[in-house]
């Protein structure tokens, strides 16, 4: 990770390879440099989106671009219209994260004449993104790739580290690529228009983020209390934790670019919460809890975890129960099914049996997950500092019987 002192090496970049004077005080606040691997990915923070082609050619050290397009769905199209490239609309949403979807953008790029030196610019969440990225390692194996993240998820983790990605036969990213962005241009104004659901999907990710940062500066700034309505009206008062939070992931994925599986202190630690998080969600009916309150659900579960084990002093799970209560999570282990829910009921199916249902569907889910290990179950859970990875064992599977048992 490279660190650029002084005035901002990315203007000065900008300015060097195209000639032109970009210098927009709001444009470009923080600039960084990861590496994974061989290949750089240039992170640039600012307020606004670049106002032109060149702009945006010079921050993907694409200077003699003339090609490229913008991949955007229905709600980030109106942030497509002065980046100067074509735009390809899609449908919104993670359905939309499908083969059916990768296909038409290949065939886009090939009707814009796009090259092999072409630039595939994703302008969006994480579906666009993955998709995107996706896209563009396989255009002409391998065209230039800038993304544009514009949800808070987005911004500080789908966008950064390389994985590409739809969903295929049912299976969540069952096919991928590992193919970073050169650059990752994130304009806080764009989040002006993020709604309040999508806001606590990427606020889970930022206490997970803390929670992950060994220096423990990151976790004290979340645990204050946080002014929510500030940060959401003002989305440039959050600029400091994306930059610690993109710090976190890209120091991680440096070390373990291709998530090695017997890397323990690699990529896998990204997982913190998500085990839990995933089979709450496919447990639940669909709609009836957002992904950051199910990631944010299963971090309090890891700290529970944690604590059986020995391994979470309590002082640090309470800490983090208090933050999460803060960033206005629930962290109780109820998942909320002792209401049932309309559809159940008006079948005529008891509350009791729902339950069960829920129960079983979230076992099953939590033992199908994607992230075993010679087929045993890996958790991460925190530590006094920072996060560790830990691999099922029978303190672990009586932990999850009493918590599958319990769950209401
Ligand atoms: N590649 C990775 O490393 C990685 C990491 C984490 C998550 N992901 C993937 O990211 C996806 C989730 O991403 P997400 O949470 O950004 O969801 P998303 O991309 O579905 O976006 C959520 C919704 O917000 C809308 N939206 C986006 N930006 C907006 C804006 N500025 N204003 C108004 N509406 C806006 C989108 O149109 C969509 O309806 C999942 O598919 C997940 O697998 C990938």
């Amino acid at each position: 990770m490279f660190r650029p002192p002084g005035i901002h090496w990315a203007v000065k970049f900008a300015c060097y390879r195209t000639g032109f004077y970009l210098f927009d005080p709001e444009r470009i606040v923080v600039s960084i440099c990861f590496h994974f691997e061989d290949f750089a990915s240039f992170v640039t923070i600012g307020k606004k989106l670049p106002q032109s082609k060149e702009e945006i050619c010079a921050l993907t050290d694409r200077y003699s671009a003339s090609q490229g397009i913008i991949i955007c769905d229905e709600n980030t199209t109106r942030y497509a219209g002065n980046l100067g490239f074509p735009a390809y609309v899609l449908p919104a949403g993670e359905r939309y994260k499908s083969w059916q979807t990768v296909e038409p953008i290949l065939r886009a790029a090939k009707g814009e004449g796009l090259g092999r030196d072409g630039l595939f610019i994703g302008l969006g969440g994480g579906v666009i993104c993955d998709c995107t990225a996706f896209a563009s390692s396989l255009y002409m194996r391998g065209a230039h790739l800038a993304l544009i993240p514009t949800t808070l998820l987005c911004m500080i983790d789908a966008s950064l580290g390389g994985k590409t990605g739809i969903n295929l036969y049912g299976i969540k990213n069952l096919a991928g690529t590992f193919y970073p962005a050169k650059a990752i241009i994130i304009a806080l104004d764009t989040l002006k228009s993020l709604p309040p659901g999508e806001w606590k999907s990427g606020m889970a990710e930022l206490i997970k983020a803390a929670i992950l940062d060994p220096d423990p500066e990151f976790f004290t700034m979340i645990s204050q209390k946080p002014d929510i309505q500030l940060l959401m009206s003002e989305p440039d008062t959050i600029q400091p934790l994306i930059e610690k939070a993109l710090m976190v992931k890209g120091r991680i994925v440096e070390k373990d670019p291709r998530e090695n599986p017997d890397s323990a202190g690699g990529r896998a630690l990204l997982n913190l919460g998500h085990t839990f998080g995933h089979a709450l969600e496919s447990a639940m009916d669909p709609g009836k809890i957002s992904h950051g309150e199910a990631t944010a659900w299963g971090i309090a579960r890891s700290c529970e975890l944690g604590q059986e084990l020995g391994i979470t002093p309590q002082d640090r799970a309470e800490a983090i129960q208090k933050t999460l209560k803060a960033w206005g999570f629930r962290t109780g282990t109820s998942i909320g099914t002792s209401q049932g829910s309309s559809s159940e009921s008006s079948r005529g199916t008891s509350r009791r049996s729902y339950r069960k249902a829920s129960r079983e569907k979230f076992r099953e889910a939590l033992l199908s997950d994607k992230k075993k290990k010679n087929g045993k179950l890996r958790f991460v859970v925190p530590m006094a500092k920072g996060a560790a990875l830990i691999e099922e064992d029978e303190r672990v599977i009586k932990y999850l019987d009493t918590l599958i048992n319990g769950l209401l």
